[in-house]
């Protein structure tokens, strides 16, 4: 008799990533077989290139999982993770190719945790009344131009002072800075809010650190975040930007696009402010949706 069991071959250095890259090889959702196999043979790579000490592979499994137990209900540090590496700028961008002639999109950002308020177009999402009213006014388009009513217009933002009501929430109410807003019989929408101010995403967690270890800057550029969405279209998540704003040139997630940069001008007329119901002066900004229709 002679022994025919198979002696199994070591797996190597050098065959490790074929190894695995095969073990997926009966996965029968194709796309997630491509995904794995994708983020197997690239991760493999960058560890082949830095070559990582055990002591440094356990950090970055220390970072990661940090990073997952920073996240809570109103707290997202994966989003931020991906946010400053610009995962989600490059997401984003490479989405936004397939609607060309709409809006220019931008990232979600970490901030849109709760739900935002259903509110009636010209009510004021600044709940604890900001020191400069401010309106913004726009319409959800189609890529012809075309007005469209009954779209849903998610909006949330920043105060003055640069923080989320999730974030302070002994100083803002729920919902303050959101809202989630209808358009009218022509496509129209408008509210009253504050003009935000620029802030640092939060530092006080595994981001943080990293952004301090590699000595770069938290700070986003002043921004409004929308959502619009439109049945039988491709829904748009994007800002519009403070036309002077601090950090317009170096945005710690890599968002700014150059298409969402408004002016927030300044508007003296006593005769606009009481159509508006705020107070005389105020100021101004205008931002329309365009979204392009689902493909055939
Ligand atoms: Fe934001």
């Amino acid at each position: 008799m002679t022994d025919t069991a198979v002696v199994p071959e070591d797996v190597t250095e050098e065959t490790v990533t074929d190894a695995v890259v095969d073990s997926f090889a009966g996965t029968p959702d194709g796309r997630l077989r491509d995904l794995l196999t994708a983020v197997v043979r690239h991760l493999h790579a960058a560890v082949r290139e830095v070559e990582p000490t055990i002591a440094e592979w356990e950090a970055a499994i220390d970072f990661l999982t940090r990073t997952g137990q920073t996240c809570d209900p109103t707290r997202q540090e994966f989003v931020l993770l991906s946010d400053v590496l610009g995962v989600s700028a490059l997401v984003e961008n490479i989405n936004h190719r397939k609607v060309a002639g709409a809006t220019e999109a931008t990232v979600l950002g970490p901030f849109h945790m709760t739900e935002s308020p259903v509110r009636a177009n010209g009510d004021t999402i600044d709940l604890v009344g900001g020191r400069e009213p401010c309106v913004v006014t726009g319409r959800v388009l189609t890529t012809a131009g075309t007005p469209i009513p009954g779209a849903v217009v998610d909006v949330w933002q920043a105060d003055e002072d640069g923080f989320y009501d999730v974030q302070v929430p002994d100083r803002q109410p729920a919902g303050n800075g959101r809202g989630l807003f209808t358009t009218d019989d022509q496509g129209r929408f408008w509210f009253t809010t504050v003009v935000p101010s620029y802030y640092p995403i939060p530092t006080d967690g595994p981001v943080g650190q990293l952004l301090g270890a590699t000595a770069r800057h938290p700070n986003r550029p002043a921004h409004i975040h929308f959502i619009a969405e439109a049945p039988g279209h491709v829904p748009v998540t994007t800002h519009i930007f403070v036309a002077g704003s601090a950090y317009l040139d170096s945005d710690a997630v890599f968002a700014v696009k150059r298409s969402l940069v408004r002016d927030f001008e300044p508007v003296d007329d006593p005769g606009s402010a009481a159509r508006f119901g705020v107070a005389n002066p105020f100021r101004h900004a205008e931002i329309d949706l365009v979204v392009q229709a689902v493909a055939g």
